[in-house]
């Protein structure tokens, strides 16, 4: 398929193959190899590139991000954020007045983070910076030298691109006509089946042009499109369900979560996704779509069992409804690193107190079974008492152990995690960033 895009502010055209990656295709095809290559697997950022489209400018992953899914938009790699004189950009010559930079490897995927906050205002380094990984210089240099370029003139204009959006109904007529297709959407699991597994997708659906499924209305109830990446999911949820909001800060990074959907987030049936606990817990509705033809279910039924969801050929995720008021819902991830991992335990509390006694509860845990699940054991233990940490955990759940936690751990977590729903509502301190030693 031809696609055209701008490259370090050059209009490219090219017939670009269903999987090629844009770090192959900078590195082998065009000799930019400032774009690092690390792991390979959106986990390091050595491979960080600024992408524009009418969303604004983005740091995303190459590694992750197929050429198909650059059509209209603008790509900036290292090699083009100087000024034509050579003049360094402002996060460049930082780095290294700061002293940012040892072996150099991590420091071109750095500076492309640094440089995307630079063009979007953004001074919250830790967390811009907390998806890319530095091995040698240590993180303080880096930061200062993040801090010393803030508001510094940057020495080109600022990108803009045109995107070519297709509706969510020519989506649904292309995949009930291809339902043997490979829908992509942020490409963080399916570019994985790709760099790791080396699985050709001969015919894939991209869905980041089709603009309609990227919506968010905020109305009594919140209906999210299927196409609303993590990072934008996370803005909306800032003010009306901030539990969420900063569990989502802790999903990934930077980069996969402005790649990262939620409709992918639900649609690859993970155990240990972070997205469906919460909703579950939310008591979200999930919409799907097959042609015309559209049905909904209570997210938790979409669950059938590990890696299968109850969803038919040619079916897709549209959207998910939430309602907009649950002041008691809270959301805990248990990981081995603060940032940018892979949850062991997630579990979300939604539960109502009334005169004293618990009323109505939904909780749901990630990482506790084959599938994100509720734990109605649980729920229905406290309902009709006043709210304790004593509940049946094991009747709902028998956790596996894996490399992130054995099963004696997680259960002990959940466990855990209940008494600390009971701190947190009391109005203790619960948070790692909270408590004080
Ligand atoms: C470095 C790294 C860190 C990660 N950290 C986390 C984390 O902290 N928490 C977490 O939960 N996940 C994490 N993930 C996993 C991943 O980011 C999520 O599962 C993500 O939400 C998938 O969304 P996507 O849009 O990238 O999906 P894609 O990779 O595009 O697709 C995933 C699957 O869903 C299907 N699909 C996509 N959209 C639809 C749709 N609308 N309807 C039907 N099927 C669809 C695809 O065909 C595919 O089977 C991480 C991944 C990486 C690489
Ligand atoms: S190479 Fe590590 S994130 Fe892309
Ligand atoms: S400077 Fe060596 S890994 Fe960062």
């Amino acid at each position: 398929m031809e696609i055209a895009f701008h490259l370090n502010g050059t209009p490219v055209r090219l017939d670009a193959p269903p999987t090629r990656t844009l770090l192959d295709w900078l590195r082998e095809d065009r000799g930019l190899c400032g774009t690092k290559e690390g792991c390979n697997e959106g986990d390091c950022g050595a491979c960080t590139v600024m992408v524009t489209d009418e969303g604004g400018a983005k740091a995303l992953n190459a590694c992750l991000l197929f050429l198909l899914q650059l059509d209209g938009k603008a790509v900036r790699t290292v090699e083009g954020i100087a000024a034509p004189d050579g003049t360094p950009h402002p996060v460049q010559q930082a780095m290294v007045d700061h002293h940012g930079s040892q072996c150099g490897f991590c420091t071109p995927g750095f500076v492309m983070s640094m440089a995307v906050a630079h063009c979007t205002g953004r001074t919250d380094h830790d967390d811009v910076l907390a998806g890319n990984l530095c091995r040698c210089t240590g993180y303080a240099p880096i930061i200062r030298a993040a801090q010393a370029a803030e508001g510094a003139p940057a020495p080109w204009l600022a990108d803009s691109a045109k995107t070519h959006p297709v509706s969510v109904d020519d989506l649904a007529a292309a995949y009930a006509a291809r339902p043997d297709a490979t829908l992509i959407a942020g490409a963080t699991d399916v570019g994985l089946w790709v760099t790791k597994d080396l699985r050709d997708l001969p015919d894939p659906i991209f869905l980041n042009r089709v603009t309609d499924l990227a919506r968010i209305e905020m109305g009594e109830s919140i209906r999210i499109g299927a196409g609303v990446t993590i990072a934008a999911l996370r803005d909306a949820m800032r003010d009306v369900h901030p539990s969420f909001a900063e569990m989502l800060r802790r999903y990934a990074s930077v980069q996969i979560r402005n790649a990262a959907t939620i409709g992918g987030n639900i649609a690859n049936g993970s155990p240990i996704g972070d997205g469906p606990p919460a909703l579950i817990a939310l008591g979200a509705t999930l919409h799907l779509r097959q042609g015309n033809a559209r049905r909904e279910m209570p997210l938790e039924d979409f669950f059938l069992d590990y890696r299968k969801q109850d969803r038919r050929p040619g079916e897709f995720v549209e959207a998910v409804t939430i309602p907009r008021h649950a002041p008691a819902l809270r959301c805990y991830k248990i990981s081995k690193r603060f940032d940018q991992d892979i949850s062991a335990v997630c579990g979300c509390f939604n539960v109502t107190v009334e005169g004293g006694i618990v009323t109505a509860a939904r909780i749901a845990f990630g990482g506790m079974a084959g599938i994100p699940k509720r734990a109605t054991n649980v729920e229905n233990a406290l309902i009709g008492k006043p709210l304790t940490a004593d509940a049946p955990f094991e009747a709902d759940f028998t956790p596996l152990s894996d490399m992130r936690a054995s099963a004696d751990y997680r259960l002990t977590v959940a466990r855990n995690l209940l008494r600390r729903y009971v701190h947190d509502l009391a109005g203790d301190p619960v948070s790692v960033l909270e408590v004080q030693p």
